[in-house]
Protein backbone atom coordinates (compact mmCIF):
# COMPACT_ATOMS: atom_id res chain seq x y z
CA UNK A 1 0.00 0.00 0.00
CA UNK A 2 1.44 3.37 -1.07
CA UNK A 3 0.74 5.55 1.94
CA UNK A 4 1.82 9.17 0.20
CA UNK A 5 -0.32 8.71 -3.04
CA UNK A 6 -3.00 11.65 -3.35
CA UNK A 7 -5.96 10.89 -4.10
CA UNK A 8 -9.55 11.66 -2.99
CA UNK A 9 -10.64 11.70 0.71
CA UNK A 10 -14.66 11.99 1.74
CA UNK A 11 -14.84 12.87 5.47
CA UNK A 12 -18.36 12.01 6.60
CA UNK A 13 -20.86 13.71 9.18
CA UNK A 14 -24.01 14.31 10.49
CA UNK A 15 -26.39 16.01 8.33
CA UNK A 16 -26.43 19.89 9.38
CA UNK A 17 -22.61 19.34 10.23
CA UNK A 18 -20.97 19.58 7.38
CA UNK A 19 -20.17 23.48 7.33
CA UNK A 20 -18.73 22.88 10.98
CA UNK A 21 -16.53 19.81 9.64
CA UNK A 22 -14.88 22.20 6.96
CA UNK A 23 -14.13 24.65 9.26
CA UNK A 24 -12.43 22.08 10.82
CA UNK A 25 -10.44 20.79 7.95
CA UNK A 26 -9.33 24.32 6.99
CA UNK A 27 -8.04 25.06 10.67
CA UNK A 28 -5.84 21.64 9.91
CA UNK A 29 -4.53 23.29 6.87
CA UNK A 30 -6.33 21.24 4.25
CA UNK A 31 -8.40 22.90 1.44
CA UNK A 32 -12.18 21.09 1.10
CA UNK A 33 -13.54 21.54 -2.37
CA UNK A 34 -16.49 19.38 -1.94
CA UNK A 35 -19.11 19.77 0.50
CA UNK A 36 -22.33 17.83 0.73
CA UNK A 37 -24.86 17.75 3.03
CA UNK A 38 -23.01 14.83 5.04
CA UNK A 39 -19.64 14.91 3.72
CA UNK A 40 -16.87 17.10 2.88
CA UNK A 41 -14.14 16.15 -0.10
CA UNK A 42 -10.40 17.04 -0.37
CA UNK A 43 -7.35 15.33 -1.68
CA UNK A 44 -4.45 13.90 0.31
CA UNK A 45 -2.88 10.67 1.22
CA UNK A 46 -3.17 7.94 3.56
CA UNK A 47 -1.11 9.61 5.95
CA UNK A 48 -3.67 12.58 5.88
CA UNK A 49 -6.18 10.32 6.52
CA UNK A 50 -4.89 9.18 9.80
CA UNK A 51 -3.98 12.63 10.84
CA UNK A 52 -7.85 13.22 10.06
CA UNK A 53 -8.96 10.55 12.26
CA UNK A 54 -6.99 11.70 15.44
CA UNK A 55 -7.84 15.17 14.80
CA UNK A 56 -11.34 15.42 13.43
CA UNK A 57 -14.17 16.33 16.44
CA UNK A 58 -16.81 16.36 14.08
CA UNK A 59 -16.26 13.57 11.12
CA UNK A 60 -18.03 10.29 11.61
CA UNK A 61 -15.48 8.52 9.15
CA UNK A 62 -12.49 9.10 6.70
CA UNK A 63 -12.72 7.52 3.58
CA UNK A 64 -10.18 6.56 1.12
CA UNK A 65 -11.27 6.46 -2.62
CA UNK A 66 -9.36 3.80 -4.14
CA UNK A 67 -11.86 3.18 -7.48
CA UNK A 68 -15.20 4.49 -8.92
CA UNK A 69 -16.75 3.04 -11.69
CA UNK A 70 -19.90 3.06 -13.77
CA UNK A 71 -22.13 -0.23 -13.38
CA UNK A 72 -25.51 -1.15 -13.88
CA UNK A 73 -25.96 -4.21 -12.01
CA UNK A 74 -24.55 -6.46 -9.06
CA UNK A 75 -22.41 -8.43 -11.66
CA UNK A 76 -20.53 -5.21 -13.32
CA UNK A 77 -19.99 -4.29 -9.69
CA UNK A 78 -18.78 -7.85 -8.90
CA UNK A 79 -16.07 -7.38 -11.67
CA UNK A 80 -15.32 -4.02 -11.63
CA UNK A 81 -14.36 -4.96 -7.46
CA UNK A 82 -12.62 -7.75 -8.26
CA UNK A 83 -10.18 -6.01 -10.87
CA UNK A 84 -8.99 -4.15 -7.70
CA UNK A 85 -5.63 -5.24 -6.28
CA UNK A 86 -7.19 -6.28 -3.08
CA UNK A 87 -3.82 -8.49 -2.69
CA UNK A 88 -1.68 -4.88 -2.33
CA UNK A 89 -4.08 -3.61 -0.07
CA UNK A 90 -5.49 -5.44 2.36
CA UNK A 91 -3.94 -8.67 4.22
CA UNK A 92 -4.41 -12.47 4.72
CA UNK A 93 -4.30 -12.33 8.57
CA UNK A 94 -6.57 -9.73 9.17
CA UNK A 95 -10.44 -10.20 8.34
CA UNK A 96 -11.59 -7.45 5.96
CA UNK A 97 -15.74 -5.98 6.80
CA UNK A 98 -17.53 -4.34 4.08
CA UNK A 99 -20.43 -1.76 4.40
CA UNK A 100 -22.24 0.91 2.09
CA UNK A 101 -25.38 1.92 0.17
CA UNK A 102 -26.53 1.29 -2.80
CA UNK A 103 -29.39 2.88 -4.92
CA UNK A 104 -29.89 1.04 -7.92
CA UNK A 105 -32.94 -0.34 -9.85
CA UNK A 106 -31.87 -3.78 -10.24
CA UNK A 107 -31.01 -3.98 -5.99
CA UNK A 108 -33.82 -3.81 -3.68
CA UNK A 109 -31.54 -4.51 -0.93
CA UNK A 110 -28.15 -2.89 -0.51
CA UNK A 111 -26.82 -5.78 1.54
CA UNK A 112 -26.88 -7.70 -1.45
CA UNK A 113 -24.73 -5.36 -3.37
CA UNK A 114 -21.97 -5.65 0.07
CA UNK A 115 -21.89 -9.08 -0.62
CA UNK A 116 -21.35 -9.14 -4.44
CA UNK A 117 -17.99 -6.54 -3.04
CA UNK A 118 -17.02 -9.18 -0.53
CA UNK A 119 -17.21 -12.09 -2.75
CA UNK A 120 -15.37 -10.09 -5.45
CA UNK A 121 -12.95 -9.20 -2.83
CA UNK A 122 -12.43 -12.54 -1.48
CA UNK A 123 -11.86 -14.38 -4.94
CA UNK A 124 -10.00 -11.62 -6.27
CA UNK A 125 -7.20 -12.98 -2.90
CA UNK A 126 -7.80 -16.69 -3.94
CA UNK A 127 -6.65 -15.95 -7.65
CA UNK A 128 -3.96 -13.69 -6.35
CA UNK A 129 -2.78 -15.71 -3.16
CA UNK A 130 -4.59 -19.17 -3.44
CA UNK A 131 -5.91 -17.99 0.12
CA UNK A 132 -9.47 -16.61 0.90
CA UNK A 133 -9.12 -13.96 3.54
CA UNK A 134 -11.94 -13.92 6.47
CA UNK A 135 -14.72 -11.70 6.28
CA UNK A 136 -16.58 -9.87 9.07
CA UNK A 137 -19.88 -8.39 9.86
CA UNK A 138 -17.80 -6.05 12.54
CA UNK A 139 -15.95 -3.38 12.01
CA UNK A 140 -13.56 -4.03 15.14
CA UNK A 141 -10.09 -4.89 14.53
CA UNK A 142 -10.73 -5.58 10.60
CA UNK A 143 -9.59 -3.68 7.45
CA UNK A 144 -13.10 -1.93 6.15
CA UNK A 145 -13.97 -1.44 2.74
CA UNK A 146 -16.98 1.25 1.71
CA UNK A 147 -19.19 0.94 -1.02
CA UNK A 148 -20.97 4.01 -2.45
CA UNK A 149 -23.36 2.86 -5.06
CA UNK A 150 -25.41 5.80 -6.84
CA UNK A 151 -27.84 4.67 -10.07
CA UNK A 152 -24.96 3.93 -12.36
CA UNK A 153 -21.88 5.50 -10.20
CA UNK A 154 -20.09 3.16 -7.93
CA UNK A 155 -16.90 3.90 -5.86
CA UNK A 156 -15.13 1.86 -3.42
CA UNK A 157 -13.23 3.14 -1.00
CA UNK A 158 -11.14 2.06 2.06
CA UNK A 159 -12.84 3.04 5.56
CA UNK A 160 -10.00 4.23 7.61
CA UNK A 161 -11.77 5.11 10.39
CA UNK A 162 -14.01 1.62 11.22
CA UNK A 163 -15.66 1.90 13.93
CA UNK A 164 -17.26 5.28 13.88
CA UNK A 165 -15.53 8.28 14.90
CA UNK A 166 -18.04 9.17 17.38
CA UNK A 167 -17.06 6.38 19.65
CA UNK A 168 -14.50 8.36 21.39
CA UNK A 169 -14.20 5.44 24.42
CA UNK A 170 -15.32 7.33 27.39
CA UNK A 171 -19.07 6.91 27.44
CA UNK A 172 -21.66 4.61 29.53
CA UNK A 173 -23.78 3.58 27.14
CA UNK A 174 -27.02 2.86 29.85
CA UNK A 175 -27.86 6.79 30.10
CA UNK A 176 -31.04 7.63 28.34
CA UNK A 177 -31.51 10.41 25.37
CA UNK A 178 -27.52 11.04 24.90
CA UNK A 179 -26.43 13.17 22.20
CA UNK A 180 -23.79 11.92 19.78
CA UNK A 181 -20.31 12.44 20.69
CA UNK A 182 -19.57 14.02 17.03
CA UNK A 183 -23.04 15.88 17.36
CA UNK A 184 -22.03 17.40 20.66
CA UNK A 185 -18.63 18.19 19.34
CA UNK A 186 -20.29 20.00 16.16
CA UNK A 187 -22.50 21.89 18.33
CA UNK A 188 -19.66 23.34 20.15
CA UNK A 189 -18.21 24.48 17.18
CA UNK A 190 -20.97 26.06 15.30
CA UNK A 191 -21.40 28.35 18.62
CA UNK A 192 -17.68 28.89 18.24
CA UNK A 193 -16.97 28.33 22.10
CA UNK A 194 -12.87 28.13 22.48
CA UNK A 195 -11.95 30.86 21.02
CA UNK A 196 -11.93 33.36 23.34
CA UNK A 197 -10.52 31.70 26.07
CA UNK A 198 -11.90 33.64 28.85
CA UNK A 199 -15.31 32.64 28.11
CA UNK A 200 -16.96 29.64 30.93
CA UNK A 201 -19.01 26.79 29.49
CA UNK A 202 -21.67 26.01 31.47
CA UNK A 203 -24.19 22.72 30.76
CA UNK A 204 -27.18 22.76 32.02
CA UNK A 205 -29.40 19.80 32.23
CA UNK A 206 -25.67 17.89 31.01
CA UNK A 207 -27.32 14.48 30.94
CA UNK A 208 -24.46 12.05 30.16
CA UNK A 209 -22.46 15.03 30.16
CA UNK A 210 -21.56 14.83 26.61
CA UNK A 211 -21.52 18.71 25.80
CA UNK A 212 -19.35 19.54 29.19
CA UNK A 213 -17.04 16.84 27.94
CA UNK A 214 -16.03 17.72 24.27
CA UNK A 215 -15.95 21.34 25.38
CA UNK A 216 -13.26 19.91 27.79
CA UNK A 217 -11.31 18.07 25.13
CA UNK A 218 -11.16 21.67 22.88
CA UNK A 219 -10.29 23.63 25.88
CA UNK A 220 -7.17 20.69 26.15
CA UNK A 221 -6.79 21.10 22.57
CA UNK A 222 -6.77 17.41 22.72
CA UNK A 223 -7.32 15.41 19.83
CA UNK A 224 -10.39 13.32 19.99
CA UNK A 225 -8.51 10.02 18.71
CA UNK A 226 -5.24 9.94 21.00
CA UNK A 227 -6.79 7.26 23.43
CA UNK A 228 -8.54 5.07 20.73
CA UNK A 229 -6.53 1.70 19.47
CA UNK A 230 -8.58 0.18 16.98
CA UNK A 231 -8.40 2.24 13.54
CA UNK A 232 -9.13 0.47 9.90
CA UNK A 233 -5.96 1.82 8.79
CA UNK A 234 -4.03 0.05 10.92
CA UNK A 235 -5.45 -2.85 9.77
CA UNK A 236 -4.51 -2.81 6.13
CA UNK A 237 -1.30 -4.00 4.71
CA UNK A 238 2.18 -2.89 5.50
CA UNK A 239 0.46 0.14 7.86
CA UNK A 240 2.96 3.53 8.32
CA UNK A 241 3.16 2.48 12.17
CA UNK A 242 6.05 5.09 12.54
CA UNK A 243 4.04 7.50 10.91
CA UNK A 244 1.32 7.31 12.79
CA UNK A 245 3.50 7.04 15.99
CA UNK A 246 4.56 10.19 15.05
CA UNK A 247 1.05 11.95 14.49
CA UNK A 248 0.12 10.49 18.12
CA UNK A 249 3.46 12.13 19.95
CA UNK A 250 2.45 15.74 17.61
CA UNK A 251 -1.06 15.38 19.46
CA UNK A 252 0.26 14.55 22.53
CA UNK A 253 2.86 17.26 22.75
CA UNK A 254 -0.41 19.81 21.35
CA UNK A 255 -2.51 18.39 24.61
CA UNK A 256 -2.45 20.97 27.72
CA UNK A 257 -3.85 19.29 30.87
CA UNK A 258 -5.47 22.16 32.84
CA UNK A 259 -6.52 24.45 30.84
CA UNK A 260 -7.35 27.31 32.67
CA UNK A 261 -10.97 27.13 31.76
CA UNK A 262 -14.46 27.29 33.65
CA UNK A 263 -16.49 24.14 32.92
CA UNK A 264 -19.71 23.23 34.63
CA UNK A 265 -22.29 20.85 34.48
CA UNK A 266 -25.70 20.30 35.85
CA UNK A 267 -28.51 18.25 36.08
CA UNK A 268 -31.86 17.77 37.92
CA UNK A 269 -31.16 13.65 37.75
CA UNK A 270 -28.48 12.79 40.52
CA UNK A 271 -27.79 9.53 38.43
CA UNK A 272 -27.08 11.90 35.33
CA UNK A 273 -24.41 13.23 37.34
CA UNK A 274 -23.42 10.09 38.10
CA UNK A 275 -23.09 9.01 34.45
CA UNK A 276 -21.90 12.25 33.90
CA UNK A 277 -18.83 12.25 36.00
CA UNK A 278 -18.03 8.50 35.31
CA UNK A 279 -17.76 9.67 31.19
CA UNK A 280 -15.94 12.60 32.41
CA UNK A 281 -13.66 10.52 34.61
CA UNK A 282 -12.82 7.82 31.36
CA UNK A 283 -12.36 10.93 29.36
CA UNK A 284 -9.66 12.01 31.55
CA UNK A 285 -11.65 15.54 32.27
CA UNK A 286 -13.55 14.88 35.68
CA UNK A 287 -11.42 17.82 37.66
CA UNK A 288 -11.87 20.14 34.94
CA UNK A 289 -15.88 19.80 35.31
CA UNK A 290 -17.29 21.63 38.21
CA UNK A 291 -20.26 18.93 38.83
CA UNK A 292 -23.77 20.19 40.53
CA UNK A 293 -26.97 18.50 41.08
CA UNK A 294 -29.70 21.05 40.81
CA UNK A 295 -32.53 22.42 38.45
CA UNK A 296 -30.96 24.49 35.63
CA UNK A 297 -31.88 27.96 37.12
CA UNK A 298 -29.66 26.93 40.23
CA UNK A 299 -26.74 26.07 38.58
CA UNK A 300 -23.82 28.24 40.60
CA UNK A 301 -22.52 30.70 37.43
CA UNK A 302 -19.31 32.95 36.92
CA UNK A 303 -19.13 36.38 35.89
CA UNK A 304 -19.48 37.11 32.24
CA UNK A 305 -18.38 36.21 29.89
CA UNK A 306 -19.67 32.73 29.66
CA UNK A 307 -21.72 30.43 27.48
CA UNK A 308 -24.97 28.60 28.49
CA UNK A 309 -25.58 25.52 26.46
CA UNK A 310 -28.40 23.54 27.09
CA UNK A 311 -30.38 19.98 25.31
CA UNK A 312 -33.58 20.38 26.89
CA UNK A 313 -36.07 17.13 26.46
CA UNK A 314 -38.23 17.63 23.76
CA UNK A 315 -40.68 15.05 23.65
CA UNK A 316 -39.48 12.98 21.16
CA UNK A 317 -37.65 10.35 23.16
CA UNK A 318 -38.20 11.53 26.83
CA UNK A 319 -41.33 13.66 27.89
CA UNK A 320 -45.01 14.74 26.51
CA UNK A 321 -44.58 18.23 24.14
CA UNK A 322 -47.14 19.52 26.89
CA UNK A 323 -45.28 18.97 30.07
CA UNK A 324 -42.27 20.65 28.53
CA UNK A 325 -43.72 24.27 27.77
CA UNK A 326 -43.19 25.13 31.17
CA UNK A 327 -39.38 24.01 31.33
CA UNK A 328 -38.80 26.09 27.70
CA UNK A 329 -40.80 29.51 29.10
CA UNK A 330 -38.13 29.00 32.57
CA UNK A 331 -35.12 28.59 29.84
CA UNK A 332 -36.33 32.07 28.81
CA UNK A 333 -37.03 33.22 31.78
CA UNK A 334 -33.60 31.86 33.08
CA UNK A 335 -31.55 33.54 30.28
CA UNK A 336 -33.41 36.93 31.11
CA UNK A 337 -32.67 37.10 34.94
CA UNK A 338 -29.94 35.41 35.32
CA UNK A 339 -27.86 35.32 32.13
CA UNK A 340 -26.85 38.56 31.34
CA UNK A 341 -24.24 40.08 29.61
CA UNK A 342 -23.66 35.82 28.17
CA UNK A 343 -24.35 33.95 25.35
CA UNK A 344 -26.94 30.83 25.21
CA UNK A 345 -27.81 27.92 23.30
CA UNK A 346 -30.38 25.30 23.12
CA UNK A 347 -30.02 22.47 21.07
CA UNK A 348 -33.98 20.99 20.49
CA UNK A 349 -35.89 18.74 18.32
CA UNK A 350 -39.17 20.58 18.57
CA UNK A 351 -39.47 24.38 16.72
CA UNK A 352 -42.20 25.00 18.80
CA UNK A 353 -41.42 24.36 22.21
CA UNK A 354 -37.92 26.34 20.73
CA UNK A 355 -40.43 29.29 20.30
CA UNK A 356 -41.51 28.93 23.93
CA UNK A 357 -38.16 30.54 25.23
CA UNK A 358 -39.70 33.46 23.96
CA UNK A 359 -36.61 35.03 23.31
CA UNK A 360 -35.47 36.07 19.14
CA UNK A 361 -31.95 34.08 18.57
CA UNK A 362 -29.34 35.74 16.50
CA UNK A 363 -28.71 32.24 15.04
CA UNK A 364 -30.59 29.20 13.92
CA UNK A 365 -28.49 26.30 12.73
CA UNK A 366 -30.28 23.04 11.24
CA UNK A 367 -28.69 19.97 12.58
CA UNK A 368 -30.33 16.19 12.81
CA UNK A 369 -30.11 13.97 15.85
CA UNK A 370 -29.83 11.01 14.12
CA UNK A 371 -33.45 11.28 11.72
CA UNK A 372 -34.90 14.06 14.15
CA UNK A 373 -34.27 17.63 12.26
CA UNK A 374 -33.33 20.03 15.19
CA UNK A 375 -32.44 23.44 15.69
CA UNK A 376 -29.45 25.16 17.61
CA UNK A 377 -30.91 28.40 18.31
CA UNK A 378 -28.36 31.49 19.68
CA UNK A 379 -28.77 33.98 21.95
CA UNK A 380 -27.47 36.70 23.42
CA UNK A 381 -28.37 38.60 26.24
CA UNK A 382 -27.90 42.44 26.26
CA UNK A 383 -27.05 43.39 29.85
CA UNK A 384 -27.88 46.97 31.18
CA UNK A 385 -31.87 46.98 30.73
CA UNK A 386 -34.52 46.17 32.37
CA UNK A 387 -35.63 43.75 30.34
CA UNK A 388 -32.89 42.12 29.55
CA UNK A 389 -33.05 42.55 25.68
CA UNK A 390 -31.26 40.44 22.75
CA UNK A 391 -28.92 41.94 20.75
CA UNK A 392 -27.79 40.66 17.21
CA UNK A 393 -24.69 39.27 16.66
CA UNK A 394 -24.15 37.45 14.01
CA UNK A 395 -26.52 39.94 11.41
CA UNK A 396 -29.30 37.96 12.61
CA UNK A 397 -29.36 35.31 9.34
CA UNK A 398 -30.17 31.86 9.26
CA UNK A 399 -27.95 29.26 8.67
CA UNK A 400 -29.84 27.22 7.23
CA UNK A 401 -33.72 27.21 6.29
CA UNK A 402 -36.53 26.38 8.79
C1 LIG B 1 -32.06 15.32 26.54
S1 LIG B 1 -31.32 15.09 28.08
C2 LIG B 1 -29.70 15.77 27.84
C3 LIG B 1 -28.80 14.75 27.17
C4 LIG B 1 -27.36 15.21 27.10
N1 LIG B 1 -27.14 16.25 26.12
C5 LIG B 1 -26.44 14.02 26.86
O1 LIG B 1 -25.64 14.06 25.90
O2 LIG B 1 -26.52 13.05 27.61
C6 LIG B 1 -32.08 16.32 29.08
C7 LIG B 1 -31.65 16.35 30.52
O3 LIG B 1 -32.29 17.47 31.16
C8 LIG B 1 -32.47 17.14 32.53
N2 LIG B 1 -33.48 18.04 33.09
C9 LIG B 1 -34.81 18.07 32.85
N3 LIG B 1 -35.39 19.08 33.54
C10 LIG B 1 -34.41 19.71 34.24
C11 LIG B 1 -34.38 20.84 35.11
N4 LIG B 1 -35.48 21.50 35.43
N5 LIG B 1 -33.20 21.21 35.61
C12 LIG B 1 -32.06 20.53 35.30
N6 LIG B 1 -32.03 19.46 34.48
C13 LIG B 1 -33.20 19.05 33.95
C14 LIG B 1 -32.87 15.66 32.48
O4 LIG B 1 -32.60 15.06 33.75
C15 LIG B 1 -32.00 15.13 31.35
O5 LIG B 1 -30.81 14.58 31.87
Amino acid sequence: MNWTEKTWIVATCGRGCADVLKAELAALGYAPQDVSATSVGLEGDLRDAMRLNLWLRSANRVLFEVAGFEVDSADDLYEAVRSLPWELWLRRDVPFHVHGVAQHETIRDPRFAVLRCKDAIADRFVDQTGARPDSTAAPEGAACVALYWKETDARIFLDTSGVPLSHRGYRWRGWVAPLRETLAASIVLAIEWGQNPAEAFIAPMCGSGTLAIEAAWIAQNRAPGLAREDYAFLHLAGPDVAAWRDLQAEARAKFVSAPRTWIAASDVDPQAIACARENAGRAGVESLIRFHTCDFRDTPLPKPPALIVMNPEYGERMGLEDRLVPLYEGIGTYFKTKCQGMRGAVFTGNLPLGRKIGLHPTRRTAMWNGDIECRLLEFDVYEGTRDARLIRKHGGGESAPQ
